[in-house]
């Protein structure tokens, strides 16, 4: 028989052994995972589809239900599920617990659920394969405290980051945020503060890490600019679109390195994929598709 363009695993068609991953949201539609995942899976040849469902926050426990019953390998989710997953879950990494968030689920052949977070690793795992700082000695300032920040503190200090600001317009709320983490990790030196630049001491971060959307979409610019960091300064925004955020412009004319979303959005990806199927993610591939998408 000759060959097709249906024998190519690009274009294999779902058959009765396809198994279903997928993403929940609300909404979901701007969701780019399934342009992550179903190439990853194609390249892999597996026989696997990972869909976008638009879940409304009324039915989170019903549909997980269903996908336990058809047989589903797993999901991710993004807003507004991540917290309310959590009483959902039969096994919850200890990670998880701790940021109190979930935006990965596996399902075991029992039909058991396994909650993980891979947002947390996700933005250390981009910054490692970037710019590979030694976190245990260097000094983070974190701008925002709002679900993204939550994360990405929490992944600095399980790499054994020791030094965190967080700043946020309302103080209390990075307080809150740190004081949620901080019994688990008691060598941290670990502040809260205002989104004050002249505040702050600028010229003793190693690492600026933006978490808000200020300065994006018309919203206010950011109250804080790279210009008293110090040359060694590597900063990073978690906003992958458009690739380079007004606040990585000033750094990258000023000579800093600098380091935008996308990363995160792939490694958190991958150690979710790798959870699901076992296997690496090809991620230069997925990423030189993506950027194409983008
Ligand atoms: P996410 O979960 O995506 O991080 P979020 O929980 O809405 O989103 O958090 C948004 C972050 O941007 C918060 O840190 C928020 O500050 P507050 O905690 O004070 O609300 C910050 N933010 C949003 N608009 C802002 C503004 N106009 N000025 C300063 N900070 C702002």
């Amino acid at each position: 028989m000759s060959t097709t363009a249906f024998d190519n695993p690009f274009t294999r068609l779902p058959d009765s052994q396809t198994r279903l991953l997928g993403v929940i949201g609300h909404p979901v539609a701007h969701s780019l995972s399934p342009a992550i995942h179903n190439p990853a899976l194609a390249w892999l040849g597996l026989n696997m589809r990972y869909l976008a469902f638009p879940v409304h926050p009324d039915q989170l426990a019903t549909a997980v239900r269903g996908f336990v019953a058809m047989g589903m390998l797993g999901f991710n989710a993004t807003v507004p599920h991540k917290e309310a997953l959590l009483p959902l879950m039969d096994h919850l990494e200890p990670l998880a617990q701790r940021i109190g968030a979930v935006n990965t689920v596996r399902i075991d052949e029992q039909g058991k659920l396994h909650g993980y977070n891979t947002d947390a690793p996700g933005f250390v795992d981009s910054l490692m394969e970037s710019h590979p700082l030694d976190l245990p000695t260097s000094n983070v300032l974190l701008l925002g405290a709002g679900g993204a920040a939550r994360g990405v503190v929490a992944g600095l200090l399980e790499a054994g980051c020791q030094r965190i600001t967080v700043a946020n317009r309302t103080p209390a709320r990075a307080q809150q945020l740190l004081h949620d983490l901080a019994a688990h990790y008691p060598a941290a030196a670990l502040q809260a503060a205002p989104l004050q630049e002249e505040l702050l001491p600028m010229g003793d971060y190693d690492l600026l890490i933006n978490t808000t959307l200020l300065g994006l979409h018309g919203d206010p610019s950011l109250p804080l600019s790279p210009q008293r960091l110090p040359s060694r300064a590597v900063v990073c925004d978690i906003v992958y679109n458009p690739p380079e955020t007004p606040l990585l412009q000033a750094a990258r004319l000023q000579g800093l390195a600098t380091l935008n979303g996308l990363g995160m959005l792939l490694q958190q990806a991958s150690r979710a994929f790798t959870l699901w199927t076992g296997q690496p993610m090809p991620i230069v591939e997925v990423r030189q598709r993506l950027l194409g998408l983008l």
